[in-house]
């Protein structure tokens, strides 16, 4: 076999459905992330000290919420937008009296759909790395509540157009818009950041097995087999090496007024 044969044979083997869930553990020690300065899940442990009617946004399979489940309050709820991971998130909460609720956001009409809760529902809302619509937060969230999210820069890995081609991107889903749209809403925004690191894979490989798990970074008719070319001269490109994408994360912290 070729050597660019064991190559494809191998980029191939990478290839998957979108798994279930929200895991990256296919990734563990093929993928590093520079670290923001800040730290997400302490602010959510933080804000968790006080609150007692919770909600998770996009809570994916409720990983990342479980990792707080000794802090959570009897009355807290997640929703999901995703439909394949609505089971997974209730059979993974249900064990903690976690009601999952199916609702997103739709990212280019974020007000379109109205979140399936009644008026000041919660006093702390969650959201990792989920849309939303701070006019629906304005209404659930009661006066005094907290609304805490960490985002992924909605411009970010703009490399994987210089290498693939163009692809839709989210250039308003950044830290100014975002805190000028909660102030305007009804929130006063006491806290946030924004950050822009790299993602490093160990090489064209590990990259791959990154993109099965965020699809919508690629063309629709992306597979190794079709783009092997553009694969090839990354590759080659990389000498084989480290390829690395723009990385870019951004967080705040409203309390409705
Ligand atoms: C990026 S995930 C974050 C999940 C969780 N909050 C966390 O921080 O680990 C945000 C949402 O995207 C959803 N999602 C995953 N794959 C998707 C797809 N192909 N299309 C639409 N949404 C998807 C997840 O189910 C999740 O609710």
């Amino acid at each position: 076999m070729s050597e660019i044969e064991a190559l494809l044979d191998r980029w191939r083997a990478e290839e998957q459905e979108q798994p279930q869930g929200w895991d990256f553990s296919t990734l563990d020690g093929r993928m590093t992330e520079s670290d923001e300065p800040w730290s997400f899940d302490t602010e959510v442990r933080e804000a968790l000290a006080g609150a007692r009617r919770v909600l998770d946004m996009g809570t994916g399979g409720g990983e990342h919420l479980l990792r707080f489940r000794d802090l959570l309050p009897a009355d807290t709820t997640a929703t999901e937008g995703w439909a394949p991971n609505v089971s997974v998130a209730q059979q993974n909460l249900a064990p903690h009296s976690i009601h999952v609720v199916e609702y997103g956001a739709p990212d280019n009409d974020v007000d379109s759909v109205q979140m399936p809760f009644p008026d000041a529902r919660f006093d702390l809302v969650l959201n990792r790395h989920e849309s939303y619509s701070p006019h629906e937060l304005a209404r659930v969230i009661a006066p005094g509540g907290m609304f805490l999210t960490q985002q992924v820069g909605g411009d970010e890995c703009a490399e994987l157009g210089d290498w693939f081609g163009e692809r839709p991107t989210l250039p308003h889903v950044n830290f100014v818009p975002f805190r000028l749209a909660l102030d305007a809403a009804g929130f006063d925004v006491v806290d946030g950041a924004e950050h822009v690191g790299v993602y490093t894979f160990d090489d064209v490989a590990a990259l791959l097995a990154y993109l099965q798990l965020v699809p919508w970074e690629t063309p629709d008719d992306f597979t190794v087999d079709r783009y092997r070319h553009q694969l090839l001269e990354l590759h080659q490109r990389t000498a084989a090496g480290p390829v690395t994408m723009t990385r870019k994360r951004f967080w705040l912290k409203g309390v409705r007024r």
